[in-house]
């Protein structure tokens, strides 16, 4: 989660730093649905009016808030790169990182809205409980499971186009934006989602794997593959431009006709 480690003045020394670069700031209204566990009972809207910087993303703004404004405000994030996946949130409406967000590409003549992501338990804030998106994508086996063993100090070799078949679905990051877009993942919190298909296929096509049959037979669960309903909400939504609905529709063909 967010913490308040920042040395004090550093805000307002980067405010200055981008003042004098000439770089041109806006004022922004943020409505964060904020949620305290110990003293609400229902979410409520709270309003921010933000000075940014046109080189600001959202998760800045809302670094802003909780430094200058309400250090309770509290939100995941880590890496601010786009990388370790902590800060999925829905800001006007869409599944998006915040550190991937630049403020000024979204309408800023309008207030943004920006809330936790839906379909897992809200904790505090910005923060869901995760853990029920992790159990699915433990439950997948995401990990190699190769049919013999390797001979001592060798490599286990694939071919440039073996790598291909399986390379777009290498990059997630386990940000959970595709199953958190998902209307059936709202409405069946058993369905195990895109993001678990998705590790399931990086491992299923894989030529160094032999237990893509155990991943086929648990995503022919009725909670598996077959409850997608190809909205394409979860391609829409993936900050790593994986072809997430592609995906699934492969594991779906694997399921009928086994792993090519
Ligand atoms: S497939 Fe994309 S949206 Fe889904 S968890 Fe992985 S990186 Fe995030
Ligand atoms: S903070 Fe790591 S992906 Fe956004």
């Amino acid at each position: 989660m967010s913490t308040a480690l920042v040395e004090p003045g550093a805000v307002e020394a980067l405010d200055a730093a981008a003042a004098d670069t000439g770089i041109q700031s806006f004022l922004v209204t943020f409505i964060i649905r904020r949620f305290n566990p110990e003293v609400d009972e229902e979410p409520r809207w709270v309003d921010y009016d933000v000075e940014v910087y046109s080189t600001d993303r959202v998760l800045d703004a809302l670094h802003k808030i909780k430094w200058e404004v309400d250090g309770s405000l509290t939100f995941r994030r880590s890496c601010a790169h786009g990388i370790c996946g902590s800060d999925a949130m829905r800001i006007n409406g869409r599944n998006r990182l915040a550190c991937k967000t630049l403020i000024k590409d979204l309408d800023i003549s309008q207030p943004i809205y920006v809330e936790a992501i839906k379909g897992l338990p809200l904790e505090k804030d910005l923060v869901v409980d995760m853990d029920p998106f992790f159990a699915s994508f433990r439950e997948v086996k995401p990990f190699l499971i190769p049919g013999t063993k390797a001979e001592p100090g060798k490599e286990r070799l694939q071919s440039i186009v073996e790598r291909e078949r399986f390379d777009d679905t290498t990059k997630c990051i386990l940000c959970a934006a595709c199953t958190s877009s998902c209307p059936v993942f709202w409405t069946d919190g058993q369905y195990f989602g895109p993001a678990a298909i998705v590790n399931a296929h990086r491992f299923i096509f894989d030529s160094r794997d032999d237990a893509g049959d155990v991943r086929l037979d648990i995503l022919n669960d009725k909670e598996g593959v077959w409850r997608c309903r190809t909205t394409f909400n979860c391609t829409e939504a993936c900050p790593r431009g994986i072809e997430v609905t592609k995906a699934i529709a492969e594991v779906k063909q694997a399921v009928l006709r086994g792993k090519p």
